[in-house]
């Protein structure tokens, strides 16, 4: 039985599962490559086997529709019977799985997976997503802001606590934990969530505005839970979770405990550049990105339309896919059509190097239904914590007013010294 899966005429139906790959094969011919990863990622192996049925060719052959010769471009159609619904590392496994590493393949990238309806329904998506956060919070339209608190490790709880409490009557309305903060010798979780959250109280009165904490909930999965559970007892919103260290199992436990938790859950994505960075090689953030939506977190680092300290790219167009309800294809780019149903958005987070100068660029090109962070651009102010907040508040101001921040810092001290350390840019 020949097992060819180079179809060039062949249509996908609505129900299949399209990935979109860039494909540069080793010492072999592009389409013997294309023929080897769609056979590895679903029902083939390296070489014909006696016990291939026609039944499985008939349900479940995938078929490569699209070779585009010029930029290695290729389009491969899996029947949804692939797949087990519900499970995102039963679908790593098959076309994110193998493949990356086979001899055949010098390079190989997956730039983007289309979901068909049946897909998209066994999975819940976002518990709020943009309107549900923008509700809890009170803010209807402008950006968030948030802070990091600094440094990344080393503060005891209560210092921990304090730095989160200056931050926030500055003018900040998120406080997070750092990636790498989990319950450490030095600043225990249960101990940190306590008087963290005692301190939210305080600045929520002294500023009537409300005030939210994402701790850090990152562990082994049973840990995991037990920690999530312990912030929404003690008067928690939000949890936040490092989705590529926890990995998609993990994430999915949570996010289906959260139906009795309701907390906000804010995805961090610290390691993802080990595979998206590569533009040749790995999986692209926009996957990444995807995926997470539709296990369902509530808002996702997307990376800083190359204003922050991290490399990014494509930040706008992950932007527009964790937003909309339907994603038309884009000529010549690599977007596939995709129809969310009943998917809600997720809110972007900018995050990484950003400082009060960085806010006109970041609203110019990622919008207002955003997320802006900062750690070292409040905690690195000149005067001190609750500056660098009010600084970061004063520019949001400006720049939803479309006015130069240089103007505008001109009655107001802490954004003048912060553009004075770091500039507009
Ligand atoms: C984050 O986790 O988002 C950050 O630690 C950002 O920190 P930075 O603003 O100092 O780069
Ligand atoms: C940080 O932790 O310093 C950053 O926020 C990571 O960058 P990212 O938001 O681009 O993932
Ligand atoms: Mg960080």
């Amino acid at each position: 039985m020949r097992t060819d899966f180079v179809d060039l005429k062949y249509v996908p139906g609505r129900d299949e599962v399209i990935a979109e790959f860039f494909v540069e094969p080793n010492k072999i011919s592009l389409e013997s490559v294309c023929n080897h990863i769609a056979g590895e990622s679903s029902i083939g192996t390296w070489t014909e086997v006696k016990t291939m049925k026609s039944r499985i060719l008939r349900d479940l052959k995938p078929a490569v529709f699209s070779i585009r010769k010029k930029d290695r471009i290729v389009k491969i159609a899996y029947p949804l019977g692939l797949f087990e619904l519900g499970s995102i590392p039963q679908l790593m496994s098959s076309i994110g799985g193998n493949i990356f590493g086979m001899k055949a393949v010098r390079n190989l990238r997956l730039l983007d997976i289309r979901f068909p309806k049946r897909y998209i329904k066994s999975f819940e998506g976002p518990k709020f997503g943009i309107p549900g956060v923008r509700k809890k919070l009170h803010i209807r339209k402008r950006p968030l802001l948030g802070t990091i608190v600094k440094p990344k490790l080393g503060l005891s709880e209560k210092e921990h606590a304090d730095s989160a409490y200056q931050s926030w009557i500055g003018g900040m309305d998120i406080v997070k934990d750092d990636e790498n903060l989990t319950s450490m010798s030095f600043n225990k979780f249960e101990k940190r969530i306590i008087e963290t959250l005692r301190m939210r109280d305080k600045a929520e009165e002294k500023t009537g505005e409300g005030k939210f904490y994402m701790p850090n909930v990152t562990s082994e999965t049973h840990e995991m839970l037990k920690r999530a559970n312990f912030v929404r007892k003690n008067g928690g919103e939000y949890m936040m979770i490092d989705i590529v260290s926890v990995g998609w199992s993990g994430l999915q436990t949570l996010r289906k405990f959260n139906n009795d938790l309701n907390l906000i859950i804010h995805a961090h994505r610290a390691g993802h550049a080990a595979f998206t960075k590569n533009p040749k090689h790995g999986i692209s953030m926009l996957v990444v990105a995807k995926i997470a939506r539709l296990i369902g977190v509530d808002q996702i680092h997307i990376g800083t339309a190359r204003v922050g300290k991290m490399s990014d790219t494509e930040t706008c167009e992950i932007e527009d896919e964790i937003e909309s309800k339907f994603i038309t294809e884009l000529s010549g780019g690599h977007t596939l059509e995709q129809f969310w149903f009943h998917i809600k958005p997720v809110f972007a987070v900018a995050s990484g190097g950003l400082h009060p100068g960085s806010v006109p660029k970041l609203l110019e090109r990622m919008g207002t239904n955003l997320i802006i962070q900062a750690g070292g651009g409040i905690h690195g102010h000149p005067g001190g914590s609750e500056a660098g907040a009010r600084a970061m508040r004063q520019s949001l101001e400006a720049a939803m007013k479309g006015i130069p921040l240089e103007g505008y810092a001109k009655k107001r001290k802490e954004l003048s010294q912060a553009i004075k350390k770091w500039g507009v840019k």
